[in-house]
């Protein structure tokens, strides 16, 4: 959850603080209660640490310059143990000169145990957090063999749960050592200088070339080399790759917002989604998933695991993988999937979905699937996450960096991915829908161009946000496709506007939730095409009747011509007309409009919402 980056440098001069603070500006968006720099510094750790957003912490160092250095780390926190202070800010101080600083993301979960021995010893703390702890046992073990790397080895050897850790001595200038156990890690290569980040957004602004760690790893990086080692002692290699994006990409691109900018990039993430998956006759083309064509004709059930927006994504996929494979599809919240006892076996196919690949309750369900026997696929965003590498096969969605709390073009990207998935499994099965799948991803082509349409279409449904800056509940109706789609509309207007909002299965109303319905009450209700099997569209249009006859103030999302909507709607918002599976790619993008404007008119902060973390990884 929180954001990690390390640097060394020739330096000397003020690069290495300029690299940290450009660093956790760019990782703000994993956690943002307080952040925190250490330079090593003419044999001394200068230290400098604020609670709250990263402008307290550059206000606070431009109040108080730090020295020039060429080694520094920085971090940005989500809090877990002790709340978002000072105090607990990191970097943290070890041993009883305090010439140790360490950063931390994840949980130690033995953290009590080795806090009661080490106060035994004498050693005072001054925080509430379980980082505090690795930063006195690395000291410990540093001022037993003066080896940082050592050192770190030695610690890790301690503890238990999820972490990433950098730490620097002062009396070791131009090193940085890292360790990854269950918790993101990436290597920057540079010349002359080297980087480790969360993620590549960490130093992107200076080398595009990075090196991915596994499990278990410590890393340690100098001005020129960098050296991997497993937690066993023994050298290992990590994997080299190129950063296909740059960053520009990660810029705000003259929105006033990174979630304005992302809603507005859906177009692109959904056709580079699509890029490059047919052949020159339009027959899907998925060699990237490196599983055997056999082993996938012999899948009889999909389970999709995944959390948040991701989850939504995997429910929609559902709908769309059964009709077209027959297979049987399940989608389960990945933090209930590892703690129950489900059925799975070689023959399950377990497909994780997440924008980070860092999603710990998914990583956790992904190993457990594993473990199970299952195959495992993930659709992820992020090129040397975790996740995929935990899996057997992953298929990347290409949505570019998401950097806005709030997932809107991930969900997009994620949605079209698993539609590539299901129609490549229809293809190879045979049966109906085996050649109807060039069909469909021609009409997913066609895609783009719609969310384009209704992007440039939003006037009206920002002036109902602005209208609506103070309501205090907001119900979200669908069928079919549409109810998850429903359930992303609440998902993004309580997360952004801290507004209540439920997402209802527009069938269920009837069974309890219609007893919300009071004169005024705003109802979104996303109407399924006309053209929709088993008079859907019929039994919305219905609904629709029923809420507004007991005064709901209906927003009703419907297709162009669709005239049955119009006696019942006091608002129309109008999306060109989609094959009713592909609908929530163009039903959901004026849901997150909504949300965004109205979080914009309340003055809150939609990038970066109270609480919220972009990257989850903690269970
Ligand atoms: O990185 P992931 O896709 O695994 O993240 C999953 C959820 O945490 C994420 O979708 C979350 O629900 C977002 N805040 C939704 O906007």
């Amino acid at each position: 959850m929180c954001g990690i980056v390390g640097y060394v440098g020739a330096g000397g001069d003020g690069t290495a603080l300029d690299v940290i603070m450009e660093g956790l500006a760019r990782l703000e968006y994993r956690g943002y209660d307080s952040a925190g720099v250490a330079l090593v510094s003419n044999g001394e750790i200068a230290l400098q640490k604020k609670a709250g957003k990263l402008v307290n912490l550059r206000e606070a160092i431009a109040a108080n310059p730090m020295p020039p250095s060429g080694t520094a780390i920085g971090h940005t926190r989500w809090a877990t143990h002790g709340g978002p202070t000072d105090h607990n800010a990191h970097p943290h101080l070890g041993g009883p000169d305090l010439r140790l600083a360490l950063i931390h993301n994840g949980i130690i979960e033995n953290f009590h145990a080795l806090k009661s021995r080490l106060v035994d010893d004498g050693v005072v703390f001054t925080s509430e957090t379980d980082t505090e702890v690795a930063a006195h046992l690395v000291a410990r073990e540093y001022a037993a063999s003066g080896d940082l790397t050592g050192a770190m080895l030695a610690a890790v050897a301690q503890l238990e749960g999820a972490f990433t850790l950098l730490a620097v001595h002062a009396d070791a200038p131009g090193v940085v050592v890292g360790a990854r156990r269950n918790s993101p890690l990436v290597v920057g290569l540079g010349t002359g200088e080297n980087f480790l980040g969360s993620d590549v957004a960490a130093f992107i602004g200076h080398t595009r070339e990075a090196m991915e760690l596994g499990q278990d790893q410590i890393v340690t990086i100098t001005p020129d080399s960098v050296t991997v080692i497993g937690f066993d002692g023994e050298p290992a290699e990590g994997r080299r790759f190129h950063v296909d994006w740059d960053a520009a990409a990660a810029e705000k691109g003259g929105y006033p917002n990174y979630m304005t900018k992302e809603i507005h990039d859906q177009p692109r993430a959904v056709a580079d989604t699509l890029l490059g998956r047919t052949d020159a006759f339009g027959a899907l083309v998925l060699d990237e998933l490196r599983i055997s064509e056999d082993a996938l004709r012999a899948v009889d059930k999909i389970v999709f695991i995944a959390c948040g927006t991701a989850a939504y994504a995997g429910m929609i996929a559902k709908y769309a993988i059964e009709h077209w494979t027959r297979i049987p599809c399940e989608v389960e919240l990945a933090h209930e999937f590892r703690y129950r006892d489900p059925v799975i076996d070689a023959k399950t196919l377990v497909v994780s979905i997440s924008q980070s690949g860092e999603t710990m309750d998914t990583l956790m369900a992904v190993k457990h699937a594993s473990d199970l026997g299952a195959l495992t696929i993930s659709i992820c965003n992020t090129h040397g996450s975790t996740i995929p590498r935990e899996s057997d096969a992953v298929l990347y969605t290409h949505a570019g960096p998401e950097i806005a709390v709030a997932s809107t073009k991930a969900f997009l990207a994620q949605i079209t991915a698993t539609y590539i998935l299901g129609l490549y499994l229809a293809q190879l099965r045979g049966g109906t829908y085996a050649d109807e799948a060039q069909a469909v991803m021609k009409d997913m082509h066609e895609v783009p161009a719609k969310i384009q349409a209704v992007l440039d279409s939003m006037d009206r449904v920002r002036e109902i946000a602005r209208f609506m800056a103070d309501t205090r509940a907001v119900l979200f109706l669908g069928r079919h496709v549409g109810y998850p789609v429903a359930l992303e509309g609440a998902l993004k207007l309580k997360e952004l506007a801290y507004i209540h909002a439920e997402g209802f299965a527009a069938g269920e109303l009837k069974h309890g939730p219609i007893a919300l319905i009071e004169p005024g009450q705003p109802v979104f209700v996303i109407v399924p095409s006309p053209s929709s099997e088993h008079g859907l569209h019929a039994k919305v249009v219905s609904n629709i009747q029923e809420i507004r006859a007991r005064g709901a103030r209906t927003i009703v999302i419907a297709e162009e011509g669709d005239e049955d909507v119009v006696p019942f709607a006091d608002e129309i918002v109008r999306v060109p007309a989609t094959p009713p599976l592909l609908a929530p790619l163009v039903t959901v993008v004026p849901l997150q409009v909504f949300a965004c404007e109205l979080a914009n008119a309340k003055g809150l902060d939609v990038d970066q919402p109270r609480n919220l973390a972009k990257s989850v990884t903690v269970e």
